[in-house]
This record gives C-alpha cells, structure tokens and sequence, in this order.
C-alpha cells in the first residue's frame, strides 16, 4: 500500500496536533480532512490490556486526570476528558481505544502504531496490537514504528507483511540506529529526527531499497527541501498547511 501513494507520503504527526487534541478520534478526522495520506499515532496498553492511544507514559499533560498509563484501567481511563486541556471546544473528548482509530481513519489512509512501551518494554503490547490488526482485517494499511528494534522483531514475527520503520533519536543518541542498527536490521524504513536527515543519507537509503520517513517537518522551507531531497515520507503537526506546500511544490 505505500507504494500507491506519491513520495512523500505525508502522515499527520498524533492526527492534526496543531487545531485538535493530539492522539484523538478529531485530530484523526481532521488530518484525514484536510488530505494527509495518512496519521501517526502512540500505542500504549492500559493496566488491563487495552490498547489505547496515548503519547506520554503519565494521562497528566494530555487530560484532566493524574498517573501513570500503565496503572491506570480502561474504565479508569475513560472516564478522563482529553480535549479540555487543549480548548475548552474539544471538552469530552476521550483517550481512544486503537480500534476506534482504526474505524474513525477508514480503509483508504495509511496508519503509522508507534509502539510506545516505552516504560515497560517487556509487556505485550507488540502481541496486543497484532492481534487487533488481525481482526480488524487492516494490515495492508499500517507501519510500525518504534525505538525499540525489540518491538519491531515482534511485529515481524507475527505480521512479517507490515512495514517496520526503526526510529531515530536526534544527535548523538540516536547514531546507532541511524548507522549500523538500520542498515544491518530487517527495517523498511528509517525514521530519523529532521536535524539529522541530508540528501546524501536519503540516497543511501535508496541505494540499499530502504525508505526515510522524517520527523517532523512544518515548515514550507522544511517540506519543500525534504520533497526535493526525495524523503519517502514526512510527518508533520500541521496536515493542512502540509498538503497545501506539497502540492504547490509539485
Ligand atoms: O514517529 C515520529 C515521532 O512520533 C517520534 O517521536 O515523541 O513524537 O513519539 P514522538
């Protein structure tokens, strides 16, 4: 499925972050809105084993409640308004379960799971969110993301069809997987920080039939000069503004 849409491939960074609550069902609509080819989202599992979308390993920044994602239930987490905190216009939004992005996104759009356990690497969230694309019947639409190699050999295993995209950290951090931890693994893609993509590194991985999707460009300087370096793909906070610059650059 990547392949059938335009290079760069432009996925909204948790939805349309910049006019809508990251990581929920209107941030998703309104990136599929207004022309993304597709969303970002964080995975994470609730104390029960839920998979929910949620950026941060506490509810804190991104809802009215307190604690740790990981020691909370579903019910407990439900019950949270994750719009409120962003405008008052958004006030009920939930924290979504990933099945319900899967029914808000549709079929047609591309869905990037980054796994997210980051806190707790050992839980089953990679088994967990398999499972889900299995009876959802949508593998063809999702990449996975994570910066956890151990992640993505899970999702390998199990779903060995769907595209693996290693993340990067920026600078120094992030030199292992940008060199050796990418060319030497079983990954479709790179997905580097924009302050360590070059055009020389982008043709690299041409070379060696691998893809780089960068995060994350807003800027029209940014997405044009990714476009023009031949970045597979682009993920960004801001879809519309993104849309529009691509589509003027050509
Ligand atoms: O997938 C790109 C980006 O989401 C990685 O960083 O912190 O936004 O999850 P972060």
């Amino acid at each position: 499925m990547l392949d059938s849409f335009p290079r760069p491939i432009l996925l909204a960074h948790r939805g349309d972050q910049t006019y809508a609550p990251e990581n929920t069902l209107p941030a998703f609509i309104q990136a599929i809105q207004k022309g993304a080819d597709g969303v970002e989202l964080d995975a994470k599992l609730t104390s029960d084993g839920h998979v929910i979308v949620i950026h941060d390993g506490e509810v804190d920044r991104t809802t009215d409640g307190k604690g740790k994602v990981a020691s909370l239930s579903l019910e407990a987490i439900r019950k949270l308004d994750a719009g409120s905190w962003f405008d008052p216009k958004f006030a009920g939004t939930k924290v979504p379960l990933l099945e319900e992005v899967f029914e808000a996104v549709g079929k047609d759009k591309l869905i990037n799971i980054e796994l997210t356990n980051y806190y707790g690497p050992r839980d089953d969230l990679a088994q967990r969110v398999c499972e889900l694309i299995k009876r959802h019947n949508n593998a063809g639409q999702i990449i996975f993301s994570s910066f956890y190699s151990s992640n993505l050999k899970i999702t390998q295993q199990i779903l060995p069809e769907v595209p693996r995209g290693l993340l990067a950290l920026p600078g120094l951090l992030g030199l292992w997987a940008r060199s050796f931890g990418f060319m030497f693994g079983d990954y479709q893609a790179l997905h580097p920080h924009i302050s360590n993509v070059s055009r020389e590194q982008i043709q690299r991985a041409h070379r060696v039939k691998r893809r780089i999707h960068v995060w994350t460009a807003n800027s029209p300087e940014d997405l044009r000069r990714l476009k023009e370096w031949g970045a597979d793909g682009i993920f960004t906070d801001d879809p519309g503004t993104a849309v529009s610059t691509l589509k003027e650059a050509g």
